[in-house]
């Protein structure tokens, strides 16, 4: 897959997930939707802050959007690091999951209307297909790794 098709792919799959973490009913279930959705998004926001950002930080057109990326992955980071101390029975975890949701779900269609679409002009066939290969490795290693 190139690096558009990937992320685009990817995106799908987080949104399933996420959908699927809010509706978790009990600790059991909560505990395990959320152990699935932290390992892929932390394995997708790798592969695009190793492999995708930086080859386009630089390009004048994509610029801002990969800045605005890098905060928006911050805030989803720090909602997942405060879901780890939050009782996943409580109205509170599922009050973040939510907002975590909302937040991810922003970003991802935000990249996708902006960031790929800018990335499109930048970026040839050949390259994109090279930057997919590097990021496929990169989110096998996360996933493995976790
Ligand atoms: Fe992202
Ligand atoms: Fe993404």
């Amino acid at each position: 897959m190139n690096a558009l098709e990937l992320i685009k792919e990817d995106h799908k799959r987080l949104k399933k997930m996420l959908e699927h973490t809010l509706e978790a009913e009990g600790s059991t279930e909560r505990e395990a939707a959320m152990d699935q959705l932290r390992t892929e998004l932390v394995a997708h926001e790798r592969m695009e802050e190793e492999v995708f950002y930086p080859r386009l930080r630089d390009e004048q057109k994509v610029r801002d959007n990969v800045l605005e990326g890098l905060e928006e992955h911050h805030v989803a980071d720090v909602i997942l690091d405060e879901l780890l101390d939050v009782p996943p029975d409580s109205d509170l975890w599922k009050a973040k999951v939510k907002v975590l949701k909302e937040n991810v779900e922003h970003h991802m269609d935000e990249e996708e209307d902006e960031l790929l679409k800018n990335a499109k002009r930048v970026l040839d066939r050949d390259e994109l297909n090279r930057l997919g290969e590097r990021m496929e490795r990169i989110k096998r290693d996360a996933e493995d790794s976790d």
